[in-house]
């Protein structure tokens, strides 16, 4: 089991659209019972608040559907998972101040596996979720590719077959 925690500020755009992003893709691959995802804010200013209507409407252009509360991560919900991928580089140092820079090794911008890495622009402020939801996918498949490659064993099978 790998557990999987996508992180923004707010948990009402990016990193939700992550969650459903990515549990979408492992559904597709037939990874579902490999994985625990969730998705977590540094900050508590949407707690409680459903997926942002604008985010919403364009994972559902896409097929994607689903539902999420957003909620305020905790230094044990960095204990609990194994990859905590950030959108990008202020929740990289939100996360840090959190940890007192501990944990290093498992936190992660989420572009950083992709052959371009780079920060999830927030659609809060660019109004652009069409853009964010590409370099989700974009991320959340080149992580998943990284774990099929790397980590072969967590599937439960190596590279030799
Ligand atoms: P998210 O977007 O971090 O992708 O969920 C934001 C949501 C709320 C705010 C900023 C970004 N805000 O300032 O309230």
């Amino acid at each position: 089991m790998i557990n999987v925690a996508f992180v923004c500020l707010g948990n009402i755009c990016r990193s939700p659209m992550a969650e459903l992003i990515f549990l979408n893709l492992i559904k597709e691959r037939g990874l579902t019972s490999s994985f625990r995802v969730s998705s977590f804010g540094t900050s508590d200013c949407e707690e409680g608040n459903g997926i942002y209507p604008p985010a919403k409407k364009t994972l559902i252009m896409h097929g994607i559907a689903g539902k999420h509360v957003a909620k305020q991560i905790t230094l044990a919900d960095v204990k609990n998972n194994d990859y905590i991928l950030v959108m990008d580089s202020s929740n990289l140092l939100d996360l840090l101040r959190l940890t007192c820079g501990g944990y290093g090794g498992k936190i992660y911008k989420l572009c950083s596996f992709t052959d371009n890495p780079r920060d999830v622009a927030d659609p809060w402020y660019t109004r652009d979720f069409e853009k964010a939801f590409s370099d989700i996918r974009d991320g959340c498949e080149c992580f998943l590719g990284y774990l099929l490659k790397e980590k072969p064993d967590a599937f439960g099978y190596d590279k030799t077959h």
